[in-house]
């Protein structure tokens, strides 16, 4: 069975309710023919908001960041629980932003996937290597331990559920692309620690997404490659426009 792509908006903290509500309006009629799985993760402000309008449609709602306790004294954060109880569906787990600004680590992203999955929520797991990374070639190394770490304790019946996303910090808001065989290659790597970690069928059927400047001129060419199942977009799913193109790339 071929994957079917998997095209997320990561709007980070991006848009304000209001301008979630508009931007969402305008996005609903461009992408309801994609035959791609469509999904944006919203600011929490406007996740309520957001599953509300999407409702009845092929927009699927996802938070940026959860915490990993059920509940409890923790200061300022939001639990699987009370994403689920709105209606949330995706949530992005350990983003480079988090693991460079907020302290995510490995082991916290484990716990986070670990609670998502417990929650029925779809985590988008994210991993990849910083520019120094690359350049000491590293990079595949750093993927291998980040994904290892990442699902250790998580039970193949619930990996496949998992959406990765492979995302060079390096190509993170920097208009600095991978090559889509650079990319490629990644998910391959990411694809093979799976196979080890599981078995094939896990491997075959798990969906990995490319994410780093990726925009409606260079999507329809990273998506052309075979280990590559959709992306995870941040400064082009701010704009309907851009993001419709996306998620309607050309085959
Ligand atoms: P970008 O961000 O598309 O703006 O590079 C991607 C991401 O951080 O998920």
């Amino acid at each position: 069975m071929p994957r079917k792509k998997i095209i997320a908006g990561n709007w980070k903290m991006n848009k304000t309710a209001k301008e979630a509500k508009k931007l969402i309006k305008e996005l609903i009629p461009l992408v309801e023919k994609s035959k791609a799985d469509v999904v944006i993760c919203t600011p929490f402000t406007a996740l309520y908001d957001a599953v509300r309008l999407t409702k009845g449609t092929n927009i699927a709602v996802g938070a940026q960041n959860i915490h990993f306790e059920e509940k409890g004294a923790y200061t300022g954060e939001v639990s699987a629980d009370m994403l689920v109880d709105i209606g949330v569906k995706y949530v992005i787990i350990g983003h480079s932003e988090r693991r460079q600004y907020f302290g995510d680590t490995d082991e916290t992203v484990n716990l986070k996937l670990k609670t998502a999955l417990s929650k029925g929520l779809i985590p988008i797991v994210c991993c990849g290597e910083s520019l120094q990374q690359r350049e000491l070639g590293v990079t595949n190394e750093l993927i291998r331990t980040q994904i290892k770490a990442a699902f250790a304790g998580v039970e193949k019946e619930q990996a496949k559920n998992v959406i990765i996303a492979y995302e060079p910090i390096w190509a993170i808001g920097t208009g600095k692309t991978a090559t889509s065989e650079q990319a490629n290659d990644a998910c391959r790597v990411i694809r093979c620690v799976i196979e080890e970690m599981y078995n094939k069928s896990t491997a075959d059927s798990i969906r990995i997404q490319y994410g780093g400047s990726m925009n409606a001129s260079n999507a329809a060419e990273l998506l052309s490659k075979p280990d590559i199942d959709g992306g995870l977009i941040g400064g082009a799913s701010l704009k309907a426009d851009e993001f419709s193109k996306i998620v309607n790339y050309r085959e």
